[in-house]
């Protein structure tokens, strides 16, 4: 049975920022559901360890060199389903209150790379595949061609982009105080990112034998300047070995006819009570006006310019002039947050601002909410139109990335789609789309409900893509 081995930043059930933890938290179930031996590997974090840390076994201590400095690092594991969570544990790294974010992340991450590698050395894990995710891992595949080569029998190295946005880029010195290869690289080009520094992303992209993204259309996109965030050359030396795959959501623990955190779980067939309860327990809880006839817009979201939330907060007078509530659960910088307060006081019992991260209240907007606005300026997949999808909510996103690969928009001839749709990244084709979305369930209702049936039959597991990536695997060992 072939040994992955997934590394990354964060995964769940221990560690969750973002869609990446999600990614790591059910794509490697649904590969041990098709014959791998899957395991994942991933920092003990301060918040983490203070929750779980009695649920772990201890595995060993062992020394680890970062380039110029030497430490240790302790491993710990947990059988999670059919998969094996490990988690390395460092004082000084990752005994922290936030993740990410530090002067030191350079060097806090090269430390996990090396503790990686190291566990195989010690042949505490083995791994056929090392699947690497986001820069947080990118000079994983490098490591293993130079510095670990002779140490450890090589595995095939996949290195998966979720968001090119985020690329690790330090000054080129980190090459040899932490990652323990020749500044030389730097100076030659090869791992040169802007002047003056090196990226973890670019290392990923260069040294990986595949590299994958999260859909389809982004995957197409990244080769154009206008998404490649300056890696658009580089990617494109690897564009034969680029490939797309959609990510999925752990269908067991998003489902509305189990989910715990719900006021009442629901099925395609009761969907509309359902729905019609959900919205009730969720307006009653965040102290919306009880109505169950107004049609309740909510986001789930990071609250950055990726999100498109500055369409949002620019059009958020004239659409709150409609009828209709509006739900943002999420966090931003300092004055999106406050200016986001003020909603509140504006619009007072039809829009509330819940600034914070919350999962079950997550979990209780994508039941009660009649729709979920995503209108990114670029998404790679997107994880949140999944799961509203899943739960009768129909997103409304703008035609980028992975929510043109899973949305289908709303054909009101054929009756056909899964939500709605815009392409052009500005504020007249957003609030063009909202009304029309608005006008579709005040004069359309059953045209509404029949959306929110194909919406909820959509297939968004993972079990598609997670063939997809077992025969890249397969093409790439031959
Ligand atoms: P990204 O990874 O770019 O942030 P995704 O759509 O891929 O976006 O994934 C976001 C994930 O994080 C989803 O599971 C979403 O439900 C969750 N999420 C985002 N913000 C919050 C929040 N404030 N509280 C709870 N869950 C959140
Ligand atoms: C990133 C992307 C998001 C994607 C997630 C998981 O955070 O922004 O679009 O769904 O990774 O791949």
């Amino acid at each position: 049975m072939k040994k992955i081995l997934f590394a990354a930043s964060e995964g769940l059930p221990f560690v969750k920022t973002g869609g990446l933890a999600d990614v790591v938290g059910s794509l490697p179930q649904e590969l041990s559901a098709i014959g791998f031996d899957v395991s994942v590997i991933i920092p003990l974090y301060l918040k983490t360890a203070r929750t779980q840390h009695h649920t772990l076994t201890k595995i060993a201590t062992y020394p680890v060199i970062v380039g110029s400095l030497n430490t240790v690092a302790t491993l710990y594991s947990r059988l999670v389903g059919d998969v094996t969570y490990y988690l390395i544990e460092h004082a000084g790294y990752f005994e922290r209150e936030g993740y990410y974010g530090y002067p030191d992340d350079g060097e806090r991450f090269s430390f996990l790379q090396h503790a990686i590698l190291r566990a195989i050395e010690e042949k505490h894990i083995s791994a056929d595949v090392l699947h690497c995710h986001d820069w947080h891992t990118g000079f994983l595949p490098l490591l293993c061609k130079t510095v670990y080569l002779h140490r450890i029998p090589q595995p095939l190295t996949l290195y998966t982009i979720h968001n090119l946005a985020f690329q690790g880029n330090f000054p080129y010195g980190l090459l040899e105080s932490c990652i323990g290869v020749s500044n030389q690289m730097y100076f030659d080009g090869t791992l040169r990112f802007h002047e003056g520094m090196v990226s973890f992303m670019k290392a990923g992209i260069l040294y990986a034998d595949a590299v994958t993204t999260v859909s389809e259309t982004y995957a197409h996109e990244i080769l154009t300047s206008d998404f490649g965030e300056h890696m658009e050359d580089v990617l494109r030396m690897r564009k034969k070995d680029l490939y797309g795959i959609v990510n999925g959501i752990d269908v067991k623990s998003w489902n509305p006819t189990v989910d715990t955190a719900l006021a009442k779980s629901f099925d395609t067939r009761t969907v509309e009570k359902g729905k019609a309860a959900n919205k009730a327990a969720i307006q009653a809880e965040l102290g919306l006006r009880q109505d169950p006839g107004v049609m309740l817009v909510a986001m789930v979201s990071r609250l950055t310019p990726q999100k498109g939330i500055q369409i949002l907060m620019e059009t958020m007078h004239e659409i709150m002039g409609w009828d209709m509530q509006l739900i943002i659960l999420g966090t931003g910088d300092n004055w999106t947050e406050n200016e986001l307060r003020q909603i509140e006081y504006r619009y007072p019992r039809r829009a509330v601002f819940y600034c914070g991260y919350h999962e079950e209240l997550a979990h209780r907007i994508y039941a009660g909410a009649d729709m979920l606005l995503m209108p990114s300026a670029f998404e790679p997949c997107g994880i949140s139109q999944l799961i509203a999808m899943h739960y009768g909510t129909l997103p409304l996103v703008r035609e980028t990335g992975g929510l043109k690969d899973t949305v289908e928009p709303y054909n009101e001839f054929t009756t056909k789609g899964t939500g709605f749709t815009f392409t052009n990244f500005n504020r007249e084709d957003f609030k063009h789309i909202l009304k029309y979305a608005l006008d579709t369930y005040y004069r359309n209702p059953e045209n509404w409900k029949k959306l929110v049936k194909q919406a909820m039959k959509k297939d968004v597991s993972w079990s598609k893509s997670a063939k997809e990536y077992a025969k890249l695997i397969e093409r790439k060992t031959k």
